[in-house]
C-alpha cells in the first residue's frame, strides 16, 4: 500500500497541511523543529493509533487547538480508500472509513506502517513494555483482532488487580476469593492467547530478523530473540520474584511442554500469597520480555551502540518482511525518521538497499547528504509546520 494523498489539521506544530505523495522514495528535509517527525508521526498513528513519542494524545493537538485531524488517502493496488481520525481533547477520538463513522481500532486494518526511529534504541536498550509494544504493535497489524483480545486482557487486570488491593486492606473474605478465582480464569484464556501470538511471532521472526541484520551490517553476529515469560517463574520486571524462589508450591510445576494456559493457572496459584500481600497480578503477559541476543550475549548491557542500533534496524526490517509476506494489503509504508544520520556512509547504503523493493519509503533527514542518492529523487522541504514540495534533485 502507499499513501496517496495526507492531510493534518492542528495536528502538533501543523495548523493546515496537505501533501500528495507517490509511491516509491520522498525524503522530507528541513533544519531541527520544523515538524518532520510530527508528519511521520501522523502517518504512524494511523495504524498504531498512537504515537512512537509520547504515551497520551494530548501532546498531538496542535498547542491552543480543542481537535487535531489526521486524513489519509491510501492505495492498496487499484482501490483506494480514505480514512480519518479526529483527537479531541476532550472526549472520544472519532474515526472515519471513506466518509463513514467507524471504530477509530478499525483503521489499523488499513493502514499498515514500520516505522524506523531514534526511539527504537530502547528496544534494545529499554525496559520490557517497550520489547512488549514492539511485539503487540506488530500482532495487531498482522491479526487486527487482537487489539481486542488486548483491550480485554488490560481491563481484566485491571479489575483483578483492583480486588488484589482491596483484599489487601481489608482481608480476604470468602466471597472475593470466589470472585478471584473467575478473574483468574479470564486472566488466564485471554493471557494465553497473547502469550501464544508473541511466542509465534518470536519464532517466525527469527530467519527475517537474521536476514536483516545481515543484510545491514554485513557480518553474521548470530542475532536471537528468545521469550521471557512471567508464568514460568521469569519475572523481568522484579528478578526477584521468581516462581522458583516460592516455597511450598501447590501441586508440581507444569513443565515447560505443557500448554500456556496449564503453566498460567499454576503460576497464579503459586502467586496468590505474594500477589494478595502486593495488590497486584504478578504473572501474565504484561510482565513477559523477550530477550535479545547477539553473539549468544544479551544485546542490553553487552551490545555496543552501532551493534544495538543496527540490532533495532533489523527488528523494524524483519517485520516490516513479515508484514509484506502475509499482508492482504501489500507492502507496509515504510517510515525511516531520522536514521540515516547514526549510520555510517557503508551502512547507509546497505540500508537503502534493503528497503528500496518496498512500496512506499518515507524519510526525514535534517541533511540531505546524510540520505542515499536512491532515495533522494523527491524531496518535500518541512520549514515550521508548512509543506513545501520542491523539484526532484535529478538524482
Ligand atoms: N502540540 C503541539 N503544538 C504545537 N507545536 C508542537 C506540538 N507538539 C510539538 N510541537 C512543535 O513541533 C516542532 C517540531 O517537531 P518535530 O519533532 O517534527 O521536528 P523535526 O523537524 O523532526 O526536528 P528534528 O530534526 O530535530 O528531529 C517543535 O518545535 C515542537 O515544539
Ligand atoms: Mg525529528
Amino acid at each position: 500500500m502507499h499513501v496517496a494523498r495526507l492531510s493534518l489539521t492542528d495536528y502538533r506544530n501543523y495548523r493546515r497541511a496537505e501533501i500528495s505523495l507517490e509511491a516509491g522514495a520522498t525524503v522530507f528535509v528541513g533544519r531541527n523543529g520544523q515538524g518532520k517527525t510530527n508528519l511521520v508521526e501522523a502517518i504512524g498513528y494511523l495504524s498504531t493509533l498512537g504515537s512512537h513519542r509520547v504515551s497520551g494524545d494530548q501532546a498531538l493537538i496542535r498547542a491552543g487547538a480543542d481537535s487535531a485531524i489526521i486524513r489519509a488517502l491510501l492505495t492498496h493496488g487499484d482501490r483506494e480508500v480514505l480514512i480519518e481520525v479526529q483527537l479531541n481533547r476532550q472526549g472520544a477520538n472519532r474515526a472515519q472509513l471513506n466518509r463513514a463513522p467507524v471504530k477509530a481500532r478499525e483503521l489499523p486494518r488499513y493502514a499498515h506502517t514500520v516505522l524506523f526511529a531514534p526511539e527504537d534504541l530502547a528496544i534494545v536498550r529499554g525496559e520490557p513494555s517497550v520489547r512488549r509494544r514492539m511485539l503487540d504493535e506488530l500482532l495487531v497489524q498482522r491479526t487486527p483482532r487482537l487489539a481486542g483480545v488486548m483491550t480485554d486482557y488490560e481491563r481484566v487486570l485491571k479489575q483483578r488487580n483492583s480486588l488484589l488491593k482491596s483484599a489487601r486492606s481489608r482481608g480476604l473474605a470468602a466471597s472475593q476469593l470466589s470472585t478471584l478465582d473467575i478473574w483468574d480464569e479470564r486472566l488466564v484464556s485471554l493471557g494465553s492467547e497473547l502469550i501464544e501470538q508473541r511466542v509465534a511471532l518470536i519464532r517466525e521472526l527469527a530467519t527475517p530478523l537474521a536476514d536483516a541484520y545481515r543484510a545491514i551490517v554485513d557480518a553474521d553476529h548470530a542475532p536471537e530473540l528468545h521469550p521471557l515469560l512471567s508464568i514460568d517463574g521469569a519475572d523481568p520486571e522484579s528478578s526477584a520474584e521468581g516462581l522458583e524462589t516460592r516455597p511450598a508450591s501447590p501441586g508440581a510445576r507444569p513443565s515447560n511442554e505443557a500448554d500456556i494456559e496449564s503453566r498460567f493457572g499454576h503460576a497464579l496459584r503459586v502467586l496468590r500469597p505474594k500477589e494478595l500481600e502486593r495488590g497486584i497480578t504478578l504473572a501474565g503477559p504484561h510482565r513477559d520480555d523477550v530477550v535479545l541476543l547477539l553473539n549468544s550475549l544479551p544485546a542490553k548491557g553487552y551490545a555496543s551502540h552501532g551493534e544495538s542500533w543496527s540490532f533495532a534496524l533489523a527488528l523494524r526490517l524483519a517485520s516490516a518482511e513479515l508484514l509484506r509476506r502475509d499482508s492482504t494489503t501489500g507492502d507496509p509504508v515504510l517510515v525511516l525518521d531520522d536514521v540515516f544520520a547514526e549510520l555510517d556512509r557503508t551502512r547507509r547504503d546497505r540500508l537503502a538497499m534493503a528497503i528500496g523493493e518496498f512500496e512506499q519509503v518515507l524519510v526525514t533527514a535534517a541533511v540531505l547528504q546524510d540520505v542515499p542518492d536512491p532515495l533522494t529523487a523527491r524531496v518535500v522541504h518541512i520549514e515550521a509546520g508548512r509543506v513545501e514540495e520542491s523539484e526532484p534533485t535529478g538524482v
